[in-house]
């Protein structure tokens, strides 16, 4: 921790400004990722495979990849194979970011000038994110970020039935509920792709009597429009990454979280995470990964960001005490324990 209290490494590695020709390749580079993740070979990569030129030679545009990815550094052609570097190994545990900008905010991004000069709209028929693409980025992310601190987090946690709020597909309560005997979870999301993979991959773990996953908008849920069965049961509550959203109607913003508490009357513990705005730009010199992303992102959808002081509030102002906050591996993220007083 540095002086304003966040890790060194939120201060960014990425020096500004940033050149023509890094700007004009990092564009091209995530998308590249972004593809070679959807056919299966950004986890080829990350384990180090060898991948062999043989294999797509009646794919030119699989070479052209493969190609292009060794121009970004990713790769080192050796003859007829291609051998991941180390550079490509650390991108294959980074890609989750990358689902999530070009697999999920592609559009949004991609009209930002349409959509500030009111040509296009952020709504569901016109300009969208791709709800999937961003739970699975999230996922990604969970698996090589965020899991062991929340491992270690939940261990202190004696929880016997847990909710997820936004749960994407479902991953994290699914391995949460997975590694306690006894325990049963619910993972509430509003998106239908994402519920679908949650419940996929809920039956092909073996889990279909433990956990269970609800399409549903949270937002309904709080407000008792829609009843689900085991809230009276559930002992925790989780979510991460989704309060951001709930929060963004300033008229029911301060309800949020005493109405989550109203919702789930059983629970005596929140466990939170979610990505802030920045108190400060500081380091001009110097930008993290995801943070630039995430703030244009949600100031095109029209969802105001809020600083860590104004969380800390919410929290308390709902009768919650913090019994324990870390940062949460992605930048200007931070992950509370809630107890209820
Ligand atoms: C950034 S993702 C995080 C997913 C997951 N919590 C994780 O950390 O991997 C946000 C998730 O919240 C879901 N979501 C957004 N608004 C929602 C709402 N009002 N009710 C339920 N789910 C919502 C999205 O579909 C998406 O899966």
């Amino acid at each position: 921790m540095n002086k304003y209290d966040i890790p060194e490494q939120w201060h960014g590695q990425a020096s500004t400004p940033i050149a023509p020709a890094d700007a004009y390749n990092g564009y091209i580079a995530a998308n590249v990722i972004f593809a070679l993740d959807r056919l299966g070979l950004m986890e080829r990569i990350g384990r180090g495979d060898r991948l062999y030129t043989e294999d797509y030679a009646d794919n030119g545009r699989a070479l052209a990849l493969l190609r292009a990815a060794t121009c970004c550094g990713y790769l080192k052609a050796d003859d007829d194979v291609y051998i991941p570097t180390e550079a490509g190994r650390e991108i294959a545990r980074s890609r989750g970011y990358f689902t999530w900008a070009v697999g999920g905010y592609n559009e949004v991004f991609g009209n930002a000038g349409q959509l500030t000069d009111g040509l296009r709209h952020y709504d569901p028929s016109d300009i969208h994110r791709d709800e999937a693409m961003v739970a699975l980025g999230s996922a990604q992310c969970d698996q090589a970020m965020f899991a062991a601190l929340l491992d270690e987090v939940l261990d202190d946690v004696d929880f016997g039935t847990i909710a997820d709020l936004g749960s994407g597909n479902s991953a994290r309560v699914s391995r949460v509920v997975s590694q306690r005997p006894g325990t049963r979870g619910m993972g509430i999301d509003i998106s239908e792709p994402a519920t679908l993979m949650a419940r996929r991959d809920i039956a092909s773990a073996g889990l279909q009597d433990r956990v269970q996953a609800v399409q549903a908008d949270v937002l309904d849920v709080l407000d008792r429009q829609r009843q689900l069965e085991i809230t009276g049961e559930v002992d925790t509550v989780m979510s991460f990454f989704l309060l951001h959203d709930l929060l963004a109607n300033p008229g029911t913003r301060a309800d949020i979280m005493p109405r989550m508490r109203e919702a789930f009357p059983n629970a005596r513990r929140f466990v939170l995470g979610d990505t802030m705005l920045r108190d400060r730009i500081d380091h001009e010199s110097m930008q993290p990964i995801f943070s630039v992303g995430f703030e244009l992102a949600h100031a095109m959808m029209g969802v105001p960001l809020h600083t860590k002081a104004t969380y800390d509030r919410i929290f308390t102002d709902a009768g919650l005490r913090i019994a324990r906050v870390e940062p949460f591996a992605t930048p200007h993220s931070w992950l509370y324990v809630l107890d209820v007083v």
